[in-house]
C-alpha cells in the first residue's frame, strides 16, 4: 500500500490532476421520489438500524432495489437519484438513453469557470469587481434539456484551481493586471456566484438546481492541506485561490455567498478526488466540519475516480464512513472505474453500488462520470457501465444483478 501511494504522489506531482495508477488500465420517470435534501432524508425512528427514508409526503419508504427493471434510476429509485455527466453533443444522439436511465445530470464542462466567466464584459463593466457570466449555446443546450425534461441538475463548479482563467484574479480582469487583493477577490467571488444563480433563475426558471459543488479539488493528496499557490495554467496542480488568500477564507466566503444566492432547496457541497486517501480524507473532513459548524454546507461529494487495482473497497468504505460521520449528506459525484479486466471491473462496480445502497440513508445522489466508454475522459481504459453505442457491459449487468439480500 505504501509503495502504491508513493507512486501515486509522484504521478500527481508530474501531471497535476491525476488518479492513482492512471495507466492501469416505475418509481418516477423524471424526478426522484426521494427528496434530494439531506434535511428531508432521515431515519424514521431513533433506531438507526431501521433501513428506511422519508418520501415527500413523509411516508416512510423502505430502502430497496428493484429487481424487475433494466433502468438504473428505477433500480435505485428508493435509494438515491442516479446521475451522469453530460456534454451537449451527446444530447443529439443519446437523449433517449439518458432519459431512460438517469434522474440527475451534471454538465461535464458547461458550468465551469472558464466556460461561463465573461472576460470582456467583466472588464467593460468597469468597477473591477462585478464579475460577469454568460451561457453560450452549448451551455444552454444542456440546461434546456434538463429543464424541458424535469431532470434535476448538479451544478459544477465555482471555486476550482483548474479550468479557471488567470485574468479572474488580476486587476481590471486583464491578463496584464497585477494580482488583486483578497478584499477585491471576495467581491468578485460574490458577484460570480450571485450572477450565475441569477442567470440560471432568469433564463431557466423551471430548472431545478438541487445541488452545487461550491468548491472543487481544494486539497493536496498527501494531507498537505490546500493546494500550493500558483497558476494551474502555468504549473499544473497549483491554485490561484491560495495565491490570493493566505487562509481558508475563500472557502468560507464561497459557501457564505452560495448560501445567500442559491435557491433555497439547492444543497451545497465540497467535492474532491482521491478522497479515499486517508490523509486527504482528513483534510476534507476537517474543512467540512468547520463549514458545518458555521451552518454553510450540506454535504461532501466523493468524486470516486477509481481503478480496479486501487483503492480497494475497504479503503473506499473507510472514507465513506468518515464522511458519513460528519452528519452531512454524501453524494457520489463522478464515479468511473478504469480497468484491464471487465469481469473484475464488474465486480467492483457492483461492490460500490451495493455499499452505497446499504448507506442510502446518508447518500442522496449517485453520479457516474459519463454514460459510455467512448466518450469518457478516460476512454483509454473503459471506465463506465456501457460500451460503444450504449452496449451493456459486464459492469452494467453486475450492477443490475444487485438484490435486496445484497443490501441488507
Ligand atoms: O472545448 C475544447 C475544444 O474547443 C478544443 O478543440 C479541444 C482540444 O483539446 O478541447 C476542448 O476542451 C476540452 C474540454 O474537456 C471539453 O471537451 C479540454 O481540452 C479538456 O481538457 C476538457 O476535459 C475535461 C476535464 O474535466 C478538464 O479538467 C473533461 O471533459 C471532464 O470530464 C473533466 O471533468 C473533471 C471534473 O470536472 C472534476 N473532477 C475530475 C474530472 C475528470 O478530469
Amino acid at each position: 500500500m505504501k509503495q502504491k501511494l508513493v507512486s501515486c504522489f509522484v504521478a500527481m506531482s508530474m501531471c497535476g490532476f491525476l488518479i492513482p495508477f492512471p495507466s492501469a488500465d416505475n418509481m418516477s420517470m423524471s424526478n426522484p421520489v426521494i427528496k434530494n435534501n439531506s434535511d428531508n432524508k432521515t431515519h424514521t425512528s431513533d433506531n438507526s438500524t431501521d433501513n428506511s427514508l422519508l418520501i415527500d409526503n413523509n411516508t416512510p419508504v423502505q430502502i430497496s432495489v428493484r429487481e424487475d427493471t433494466k433502468f438504473l434510476k428505477e433500480k435505485f429509485g428508493s435509494c438515491f437519484s442516479v446521475g451522469t455527466c453530460v456534454s451537449p453533443h451527446e444530447l443529439d444522439t443519446g437523449s433517449e438513453f439518458i432519459l431512460n436511465h438517469f434522474n440527475s445530470i451534471t454538465p461535464e464542462n458547461e458550468l465551469k469557470p472558464d466556460t461561463i466567466l465573461n472576460q470582456q464584459a467583466s472588464e467593460l463593466y468597469g468597477n473591477n469587481v462585478n464579475t460577469q457570466v454568460f451561457f453560450n449555446d452549448n451551455v444552454r443546450k444542456t440546461l434546456k434539456f434538463c429543464e424541458d425534461n424535469n431532470i434535476p441538475l448538479r451544478g459544477h463548479t465555482f471555486v476550482w484551481h483548474s479550468q479557471t482563467p488567470d485574468w479572474f484574479f488580476k486587476e481590471n480582469f486583464r491578463y496584464d493586471g497585477a494580482d488583486v487583493t483578497p478584499e477585491i477577490m471576495n467581491q468578485r467571488l460574490e458577484n460570480f456566484i450571485k450572477n450565475t444563480f441569477e442567470l440560471l433563475a432568469t433564463d431557466f426558471p423551471n430548472l431545478k438546481v438541487y445541488a452545487y459543488d461550491v468548491c472543487n479539488e481544494l486539497f493536496e493528496n498527501n494531507g498537505g492541506g490546500f493546494r500550493k499557490p500558483g497558476s494551474n495554467n502555468l504549473s499544473m496542480g497549483k491554485s490561484y485561490w491560495t495565491k490570493i488568500y493566505s487562509d481558508d477564507s475563500f472557502v468560507i466566503n464561497a459557501f457564505t455567498y452560495a448560501r445567500k444566492y442559491a435557491p433555497k432547496d439547492c444543497k451545497l457541497y465540497i467535492n474532491d478526488f482521491n478522497e479515499y486517501i486517508p490523509a486527504k480524507t482528513n483534510d476534507i473532513y476537517n474543512m467540512a466540519m468547520k463549514l458545518k459548524d458555521l451552518g454553510l454546507i450540506d454535504g461532501i461529494g466523493m468524486q470516486s475516480h477509481l481503478d480496479t487495482s486501487y483503492p480497494d473497497i475497504k479503503t473506499y468504505e473507510n472514507a465513506l464512513n468518515k464522511f458519513i460521520s460528519t452528519g452531512l449528506d454524501v453524494q457520489i459525484t463522478e464515479l468511473d472505474i478504469t480497468c484491464t479486466d471487465f469481469a473484475v471491473q464488474g465486480k467492483y462496480f457492483k461492490d460500490i453500488f451495493t455499499l452505497a445502497a446499504k448507506n442510502a440513508e446518508h447518500i442522496s445522489s449517485f453520479t457516474l462520470w459519463g454514460t459510455h466508454d467512448s466518450i469518457s475522459w478516460r476512454n483509454y481504459s473503459n471506465p463506465l457501465l456501457f460500451g460503444a453505442n450504449y452496449s451493456e457491459k459486464e459492469a452494467y449487468k453486475q450492477v443490475m444483478s444487485i438484490t435486496n439480500a445484497d443490501i441488507k
